[in-house]
């Protein structure tokens, strides 16, 4: 009966599905450098690694990567990552490189501080995000590259993040945490068919960087790990995360683009985001976040089919007076959500602050948000959507949302405003209104869902209701 009853109103969002505020235009999800042919090839124990889980193997990739140097004008080279458990400590790659798993193999992150060692903060956060000062390299680095592909028949890499976990809850961290992955200033970045696991901090980081392509990889840690978000653009444009399953303890995708006074003077946006298929759960964060740290602005994010279990909250915007920078011009679409406390949440007060400096009159602007297409099972809140006093988020548009909620007070709207359609449990009083002009809400008419929505939407809903 409760599954016939969301399947009507699927069946109905189907049959309305030349949506008035949806249109049609491309966005390419494949770089030709994903098919690249490498005619260069080595393998890490040619260069003395052991994949005993026991030696470090460091200096290997580091010596590996020195030689493949050579051939990066001669069509670039592959690293090859045999079966076997390879300890190291960070690394850096190289431009037109691909590194390459085996199945069985499993790049782990030693336990030993001094082997992430500390790099500068980012110009665009000032300091680290944890700690003022410098921050842990990330295991696997690059800066200033092009055409860089980690890539493996689902090879693992595995951040032995525990120790981070532990050092962070115990206040004995000297520096912020190490990410997983993090590539910086690169372009042409592939990373696909691999497994992340147990990251320190948050687990793929690309920072000012453009054409990225993240495609069925599966992240997870565990639920109630600190900070260990999936994949989080950070003042990057051109990227695509799709056919990804993200299980951790924070965000599963968060787009970002800076904090405070430092990410505003930076001044570098996250733009044209496309996201889609991504599964997942996470017991404290968000399905799709944006911010909290969002000073050099984002806009132009898509997304679309998102399937979320057991979170806190579905979709989430974070930001705070002080953020500056704006959040605009974002289409959500083809969410499901089945146990979720919060659906949707909108936070103009998060808070968080790099330090003293900020200046508190500098107010984001957050416009044309479009959510459509939601269904959700034990839902406790629909949305709890606060703006700024002052500072209203406006043409915030929801349409097709069936949400099966427990609160009695299903909406709780300030300083929000805009419009509403077929939407239940009935939206606030601020989004009441029916758009005359559709175009006030994003149409995301620059990226195309490449097949009707529809069809694709009500199959995978049928198991995962059943699930
Ligand atoms: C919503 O949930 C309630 C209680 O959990 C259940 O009785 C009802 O059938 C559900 N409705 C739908 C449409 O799923
Ligand atoms: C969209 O893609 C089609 C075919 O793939 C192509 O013909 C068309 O030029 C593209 N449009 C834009 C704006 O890139
Ligand atoms: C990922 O795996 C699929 C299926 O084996 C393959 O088609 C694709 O090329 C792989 N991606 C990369 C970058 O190796
Ligand atoms: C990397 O690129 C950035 C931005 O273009 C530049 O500021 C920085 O100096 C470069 N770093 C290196 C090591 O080349
Ligand atoms: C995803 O990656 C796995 C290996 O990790 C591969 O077997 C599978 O074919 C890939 N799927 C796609 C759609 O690329
Ligand atoms: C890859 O490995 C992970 C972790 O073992 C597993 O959950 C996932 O299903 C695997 N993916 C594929 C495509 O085999
Ligand atoms: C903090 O955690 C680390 C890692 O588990 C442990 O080695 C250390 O003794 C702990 N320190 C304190 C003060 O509890
Ligand atoms: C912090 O610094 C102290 C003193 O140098 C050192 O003993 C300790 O291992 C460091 N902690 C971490 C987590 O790196
Ligand atoms: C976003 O994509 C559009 C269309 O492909 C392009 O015109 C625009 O320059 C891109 N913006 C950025 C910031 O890359
Ligand atoms: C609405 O949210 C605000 C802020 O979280 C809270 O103080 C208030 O009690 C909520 N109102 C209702 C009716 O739940
Ligand atoms: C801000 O939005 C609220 C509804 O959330 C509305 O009542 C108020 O008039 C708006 N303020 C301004 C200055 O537009």
């Amino acid at each position: 009966m409760r599954l016939l009853k969301l399947l009507e109103v699927l069946l109905l969002l189907a049959s309305i599905s030349s949506f008035p505020w949806a249109a049609a235009d491309n966005l390419s999800c494949m770089p030709t450098s994903s098919k690249v042919y490498r005619p260069h090839r080595v393998t890490v124990t040619e260069f003395g690694a052991v994949g005993d889980g026991v030696t470090l193997n460091t200096k290997a990739f580091q010596n590996a990567i020195f030689y493949l140097q050579s051939f990066a004008d001669k069509g670039g080279a592959q690293l090859f990552v045999p079966a076997g458990r390879w300890l190291t400590g960070s690394f850096n790659l190289i431009s037109h490189l691909t590194l390459c798993l085996d199945k069985d193999a499993v790049i782990i992150g030693s336990t030993d501080s001094s082997s992430w060692p500390v790099i500068d903060p980012l110009p665009s956060y000032g300091r680290g995000r944890e700690l003022p000062g410098g921050r842990h390299k990330s295991l696997i680095h690059g800066s200033n590259l092009t055409d860089v592909i980690i890539t493996g028949d689902n090879g693992t890499i595995d951040g032995q993040g525990s120790i981070w976990w532990d050092w962070f809850h115990n206040k004995t961290l000297n520096f912020t945490r190490p990410h997983l992955v993090e590539l910086m200033y690169s372009t042409k970045v592939v990373i696909s068919n691999l497994t992340f696991i147990n990251s320190p901090f948050w687990t793929i980081h690309p920072v000012y960087c453009s054409n990225v392509l993240v495609r069925n990889v599966t992240i997870l840690a565990p639920l109630d790990s600190p900070n260990t978000d999936g994949i989080d653009p950070d003042s990057a444009n051109n990227v695509c995360i799709e056919d990804c399953y993200i299980s951790t303890g924070d965000d599963l995708i968060a787009v970002k683009s800076g904090w405070d006074e430092y990410g505003i003077s930076f001044a570098h946006p996250s733009s044209n985001i496309s996201i889609r298929r991504i599964t997942g759960e996470t017991k404290l964060g968000a399905g799709i976040a944006f911010g909290s740290e969002m000073s050099g602005g984002v806009s132009e994010v898509w997304a679309e089919d998102i399937h979320l279990f057991n979170s806190k909250h579905g979709i989430r915007i974070k930001t705070s007076p002080g953020r500056g920078g704006y959040i605009r011009n974002i289409y959500i679409s083809d969410v499901i959500m089945k146990n979720v406390d919060i659906a949707i949440r909108i936070q103009g007060q998060y808070g968080e602050h790099p330090d003293e400096k900020y200046d508190p009159n500098a107010l984001p602007i957050i416009n044309r948000i479009t959510i459509k297409n939601v269904a959700g099972a034990n839902i406790r809140l629909a949305g709890l959507l606060e703006g700024i006093h002052g500072d209203n988020f406006s043409n915030i548009c929801l349409s097709n949302i069936i949400l099966n909620v427990t609160s009695p007070h299903p909406w709780n709207c300030s300083y929000v405003e805009g419009y509403s359609n077929m939407v239940s449990p009935e939206s606030c009083e601020p989004l009441k209104e029916i758009p005359e002009d559709s175009s006030i809400c994003y149409p995301a008419n620059h990226l195309k869902p490449q097949q009707s929505s529809a069809i694709r939407l009500i199959s995978p809903f049928i198991k995962f209701i059943a699930m």
